[in-house]
C-alpha cells in the first residue's frame, strides 16, 4: 500500500515513479546503509521525464515513448468469487 499511494502521489505531482526488484538485495544494502534487521523491499526510482531518450536501452525507450497497455480490468478483478481463467 505505502509503495502504491506514493506512486500515486508522485504521478500526481508531476513526477514519474517506477518500482525496481532488478537489483541484489545483499549488495545493495550496505551500500545504501540499510542495517541488517531492515528488509529491503523495493526501490522507487522518482524523477521527471527527461528529454534524451536516447540515454535509454532500447527496450526501455520503447517502454517509455510506447502507448501504455494496460489488461482490461475483468482480467485483474473480480467480485466475491475468483472467476479467473477457464
Ligand atoms: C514490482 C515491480 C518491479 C519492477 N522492477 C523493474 C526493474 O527491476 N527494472 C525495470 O527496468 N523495470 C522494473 N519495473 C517496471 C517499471 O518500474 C515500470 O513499472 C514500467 O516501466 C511500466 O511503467 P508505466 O507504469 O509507466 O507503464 C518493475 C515494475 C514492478 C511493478
Amino acid at each position: 500500500m505505502a509503495v502504491g499511494l506514493l506512486m500515486m502521489q508522485a504521478t500526481r505531482m508531476g513526477y514519474v515513479a517506477h518500482p525496481v526488484s532488478g537489483y541484489n538485495a545483499l549488495k545493495l544494502k550496505p551500500l545504501l546503509g540499510i542495517p541488517d534487521d531492515h528488509i529491503l523491499v523495493t526501490l522507487i526510482n522518482v524523477g521527471r521525464h527527461g528529454q534524451d531518450v536516447s540515454l535509454l536501452q532500447d527496450d526501455q525507450r520503447e517502454r517509455e515513448t510506447g502507448p501504455r497497455i494496460r489488461k482490461p480490468l475483468e482480467e485483474v478483478l473480480s467480485w466475491n468469487q475468483f472467476q479467473f481463467g477457464g
